[in-house]
């Protein structure tokens, strides 16, 4: 009966081999996880001139006139470190991520020499970077202009964003007057 033993133990050893082998393969179809096909990270990048307090929107809107007449350019240019990562702002400058930047108040839009801008920006080249249209873009570039590539959250609070303007119409040789408060 020795072969009728080893048969035995043979088959037990082959059964147990099935089972580990079955949970393996049932562990991994539960325990399956997803790789991404492209890994990445959002960035963030910092809002320029936000220093954590919030903006006060319950006040009544201010107008932008108002808001330029009481800006500070000097402020506006600390607050637009967070513009020069992608942004040059001297006269004759290069396109970065961005396309430059100097002398871009009532500049056209999407009109910087050798830039290739988006679809979105494309589609408002007939426009120029008046006040109003800088304000509104920068406050939240995605809604103001669809489709841009320029990922950047925007600066919500309405002074931080107006000493910014106020940098950017000194970057020139002659600033266009602010509009009225
Ligand atoms: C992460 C990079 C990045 C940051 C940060 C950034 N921009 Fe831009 N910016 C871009 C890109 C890219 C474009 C081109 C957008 C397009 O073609 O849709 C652009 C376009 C612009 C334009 C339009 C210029 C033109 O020639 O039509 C203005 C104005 C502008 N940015 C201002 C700013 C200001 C001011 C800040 C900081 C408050 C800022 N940007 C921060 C990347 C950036």
């Amino acid at each position: 009966m020795e072969s009728f033993e080893f048969n035995k133990i043979a088959g037990a050893v082959l059964a147990t081999a099935l089972v580990v082998f079955g949970l393996k393969e049932l562990s991994a179809a539960i325990y399956h996880s997803e790789t991404p096909e492209k890994p990445g990270y959002a960035i963030e990048v910092a809002e320029a001139g936000a220093t954590g307090e919030a903006q006060a929107a319950t006040g009544p809107a201010v107008s932008l006139g108002t808001l330029l007449a009481s800006a500070d350019p000097a402020k506006g240019a600390s607050g637009a470190k967070a513009c020069a990562a992608c942004h040059d702002f001297t006269k004759g400058g290069p396109n970065k991520t961005g396309p430059g930047l100097w002398d871009v108040v009532e500049r056209g839009i999407a009109a910087h020499e050798g830039f290739a801008y988006s679809d979105g920006m494309k589609a408002r080249s007939a426009e120029k970077w008046t006040y109003e249209n800088l304000d509104a873009f920068l406050k939240d570039p995605k809604t103001a202009t669809p489709k841009t590539k320029m990922v950047y959250a925007g600066v919500k609070r309405d002074q931080a964003r107006a000493d910014i303007i106020a940098y950017l119409a000194s970057l020139s040789d002659a600033p266009k007057p602010f509009p009225a408060p």
